[in-house]
């Protein structure tokens, strides 16, 4: 049976080349997709045609890209490649897309995703032109059935002035049910949203769009792409072993039950190898409140220990992907994928109480935290939900192993030299060395509880060093040489490395 149920949405089949032509030079197109799952497969490359041809007409030819958060090079990839996306937002980690940003072809706006959908509904990012939204289905009544990502879908179909569709038969017909689609949101002041445990639905299954809108629809049968985790390394399993040696005597100190609290894990690889190790505890009865689905999260429903996760979107590798696609009427039980502005909304957060824990970039002596900018400047990929979380967790974690760069970089710094999470939201970092937590310290005993304990042995005398100096010579709350502070950072880029 066609994914087109509907008369009405059939009349509007297209071929990728014709819908593309909607776009127009100056447009903001707000587009599917999060972390590589349910982002249209086709439409962007056509979409880059049509503006490399303007280009070689001599014509000029912009848009602004909006998105759930990163996507993968069939979409940030080839768009970027262009030169023509004069304006980024939420969140990327395209190679591409983060050259064109750092090299100034792209201007981004690094907007925590919970914030992002609401932001374009309130008008702050201007009009919102066309949505291209991929579906696994349209319904008899014109409802669409969600694919493999929610992220701010229902946001850019909602405020689109057009909208293309993009359905795509790859996607199983059984993740139909798994998404809960909350239609309650709107320009403050909104209704408390009633979600009282990670696995209530509180909305509808498909999301709505007015058919008057709908300006063409695309048919496609191409698979996420998603990439690979990197091996559990002996550093990302010394990290889950120091994360659940953590729990345990939060459990044990009567702080949190055995099923823990509400668990989120971020995006990357040693948040995955976090997964990996709870999965080998003999914790049980957890749930998920989180933004992102990835292997470790399905090992963990697989063997019984999860019971129940709410996310807004799959962060899978291809191989789980492909399973998630046979097994999706099993997983729809154990699964509620929502819209961003509600699986990251931090009132939730707080009030369900999460255990975030996510990556960093480096975080200083003090406890402040860098998730985003390589040497202060350079993107890598943006602040995500990570701060959705780390704000209003019960306990806001940080995984990090202690170098980077093949140890020339240490990840425990003077100072920070980008500010993402200060120290009054960070508790707890943990590294391969150990694992400092920083709940009832002073900014002087965070420095000794993160320099003992985190940072790598190559660099921890230079980091005392540095803090007993500083501590001679300023005011002793929180104690720093500021003609030093950033030294380290300014060494690495003159010689490549921070070692003195
Ligand atoms: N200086 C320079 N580069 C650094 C670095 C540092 N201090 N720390 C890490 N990196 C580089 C690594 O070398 C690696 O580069 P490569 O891809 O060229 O090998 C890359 O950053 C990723 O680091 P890795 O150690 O593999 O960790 P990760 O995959 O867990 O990612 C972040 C770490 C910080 C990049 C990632 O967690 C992130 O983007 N976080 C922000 C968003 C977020 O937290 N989202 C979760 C929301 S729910």
């Amino acid at each position: 049976m066609s994914r087109i149920r509907s008369p009405k949405f059939q009349a509007k089949v297209m071929s990728a080349a014709d819908a593309a032509a909607f776009i127009n030079n100056g447009d903001n197109v707000g587009v599917s997709g999060f972390t590589g799952a349910g982002y249209p497969k086709v439409l962007p490359g056509a979409l880059a045609d049509r503006i490399k041809a303007a280009h070689a007409r001599g014509e000029e030819f912009s848009i602004g890209l909006f998105t759930g958060a990163s996507t993968a090079p069939e979409l940030d990839g080839v768009l970027a490649e262009t030169g023509a996306i004069k304006f980024r937002m939420p969140y990327q980690s395209d190679p591409s897309m983060r050259s064109a940003i750092n090299t100034g072809v792209t201007g981004y706006s690094d907007i925590h995703l919970s914030h992002s959908g609401p932001q374009v509904r309130h008008g702050f990012l201007g009009e919102l032109n066309v949505a291209i939204i991929e579906v696994t289905a349209i319904t008899e009544d014109g409802e669409l059935v969600p694919s493999s990502s929610v992220g701010n879908n229902n946001v850019y179909l909602e405020c689109a002035d057009k909208v293309i569709l993009e359905v795509n038969s790859w996607q199983s017909e059984d993740l139909e049910g798994m998404h809960d689609i909350y239609y309650d949101m709107t320009t403050p002041p909104n209704h408390p949203i009633p979600i009282m445990s990670p696995g209530d639905r509180i909305g509808g299954m498909n999301l709505r769009v007015d058919p008057d809108k709908v300006v063409a629809v695309v048919e496609t049968d191409d698979a996420d792409r998603n990439t690979p985790f990197k091996p559990l390394d002996e550093d990302s399993k010394a990290i889950a072993g120091h994360f659940l040696d953590f729990l345990k005597n939060e459990v044990k100190q009567g702080r949190i039950p055995k099923s823990l609290m509400p668990l989120q894990s971020g995006v990357g690889n040693i948040a995955n190898a976090v997964l990996a190790g709870l999965l080998e505890s003999d914790l049980e009865n957890l749930v998920s409140l989180t933004e992102v689905i990835q292997d470790g999260m399905v090992d963990l429903i697989d063997s019984g220990k999860l019971k129940v996760a709410s996310a807004t979107a799959f962060s899978l590798s291809p191989e789980y992907a492909v399973k998630m696609n046979d097994n999706a009427a099993h997983y729809r039980k154990y699964i509620v994928l929502r819209p961003q502005e509600v699986s990251n909304n931090p009132e939730v957060i707080r009030r369900l109480g999460a255990i975030s824990c996510n990556g960093l970039i480096e975080a200083d002596i003090y406890g402040n935290v860098n998730s985003t900018h390589v040497m202060g400047t350079k993107m890598q990929n943006g602040i995500g939900g990570s701060g959705d979380f780390t704000r209003n967790a019960f306990i806001s974690c940080f995984v990090t192993p202690s170098v980077a760069k093949g140890g020339d970089i240490s990840c425990i710094v003077p100072m920070v030299s980008h500010h993402d999470h200060t120290e009054h939201d960070v508790m707890v970092i943990i590294t391969e060395q150990g694992l400092a937590d920083l709940r009832h310290l002073s900014p002087r005993q965070r420095s000794r509880a993160i320099i003992n304990n985190c940072a790598h042995p190559d660099y921890r005398d230079a980091l005392l060093d540095y803090v007993e100096r500083a501590e001679k010579s300023s005011a002793l709350h929180t104690p720093h040489d500021l003609r030093e502070a950033l030294s380290w950072h300014v060494r690495f880029l003159e010689t490549g490395t921070m070692k003195a």
